[in-house]
């Protein structure tokens, strides 16, 4: 049996890939490389010494996934494919919105038709809007979300948990990430965004290769420790582990499930870029910049649920997340080629 993973090139699921492969599962990626590169595919193979089957198609193309699930074995799918930048889908919200939900909506009805009914979602802590409490519980409601991007992961939650209140048969488990950064220790794999970034770290990333002048940090007003934004950065490597342990909780029939997963700890602007310049030993020139619109003072999980229900904790430190992703920049510095 495979698992399908869409959006398996781009920076989450090419990590999740390697960790399905190396605990010996088959995987089939599809994916339209809008926002990646098939050589991330040869660099899963490398890493991992195992084959990956790869389609180059849209989720939004329903023939071809009848064509993918006529010709693997599909026992359950992990759905990354989606357009992430907040900025762009203020500017372009038609296109994120039939991207992330009408996909979503294509990929839904082709697994119902060829009767898969095993589904992981990626969320975004993003739905928590301003969060209610912290540290944030999966309880914690839903909020308003300041961006059409954030509308998308908020929206295909309350889809894909209706599909399952109309048919239990479903066992879909919604992940809510907190901050993805890091990258693979071979250097191999990490976060290869076009154009100038807009996260955190790939910022500081490029701004230590010196390809950008300096970091400007987006306010230091904010009720926090230092005055600087706090957030639950986590390795990507966890989180690819958490996907392995999510597909375990699908395949006992688990159901329609949320999780968050974090760290539980959460580290001002000015935390990682003291940490990244103490894993690294290079300097980050920075300056104090107006907030950010839509940018919230605190975001950090409660990760208990996964830990009870999943058996998952993060175990890399903010050091090492500051060192992969740094190596991986200083590996690749255009990119995924
Ligand atoms: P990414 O852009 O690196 O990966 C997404 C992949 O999906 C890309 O390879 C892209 O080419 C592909 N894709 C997009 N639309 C597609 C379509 N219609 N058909 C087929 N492939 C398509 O992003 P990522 O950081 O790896 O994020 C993966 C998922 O996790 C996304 O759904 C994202 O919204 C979600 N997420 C990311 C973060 C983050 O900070 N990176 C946080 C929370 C949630
Ligand atoms: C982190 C902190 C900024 C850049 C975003 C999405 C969210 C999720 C993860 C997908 C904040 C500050 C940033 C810079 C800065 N993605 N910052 N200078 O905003 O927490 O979350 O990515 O679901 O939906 O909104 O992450 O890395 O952009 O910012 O000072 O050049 O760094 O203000 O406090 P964010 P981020």
């Amino acid at each position: 049996m495979a698992i399908l993973v869409t959006g398996g090139a781009g920076y989450i699921g090419s990590h999740t890939c390697v960790e399905l492969l190396q605990e010996g599962r088959d995987v089939v990626i599809l994916d339209n490389l809008c926002n990646s590169s098939e050589k991330a595919v040869d660099r899963i193979r490398e890493i991992t010494g195992k084959d990956v089957k790869f389609y180059r198609g849209d989720i939004l193309d329903g023939p071809l996934l009848d064509q993918i699930f006529a010709d693997e074995d599909v026992s359950c799918v992990i759905h990354f494919a989606g357009l992430k930048a907040v900025g762009e889908s203020v500017e372009k919200p038609w296109e994120y919105y039939h991207n992330n939900i009408t996909g979503t909506l294509s990929l839904v009805d082709a697994m119902r038709r060829a009767d898969v009914k095993n589904l992981i979602f990626s969320s975004s802590a993003t739905v928590y809007g301003n969060p209610a409490e912290i540290p944030i519980t999966e309880n914690c409601p839903k909020g308003q979300c300041t961006n059409p991007y954030g509308w998308t992961k908020s929206m295909i939650e309350q889809i894909l948990t209706d599909i399952h209140t109309a048919d239990a048969e479903w066992n879909t488990i919604l992940l809510r990430y907190f901050n993805p950064i890091g990258a693979h220790s071979s250097g191999k794999l990490g976060e290869d965004p076009t154009g100038i970034p807009n996260n955190l770290m790939p910022y500081i990333t490029q701004v230590a290769i010196g390809k950008l002048p300096e970091l400007g940090v987006f306010g230091d007003d904010y009720d926090t420790p230092d005055g600087t934004g706090v957030r639950d950065y986590i390795h990507v490597v966890d989180l690819a582990k958490g996907h392995v342990a999510a597909l375990k909780k699908v395949e006992a029939n688990g159901g329609l499930c949320v999780y968050n997963l974090g760290t539980g700890v959460g580290y001002s602007v000015l935390d990682i870029i003291r940490n990244f310049e103490e894993a690294t030993g290079v300097k980050i020139p920075y300056q104090i910049k107006p907030r950010r619109a839509g940018d919230i003072a605190t975001c950090y999980s409660d990760a208990t649920k996964a830990k009870e229900e999943l058996g998952w904790t993060a175990g890399l430190g903010i050091r090492e997340m500051c060192a992969d992703s740094w190596n991986f920049q200083k590996n690749n510095p255009e990119g995924i080629q």
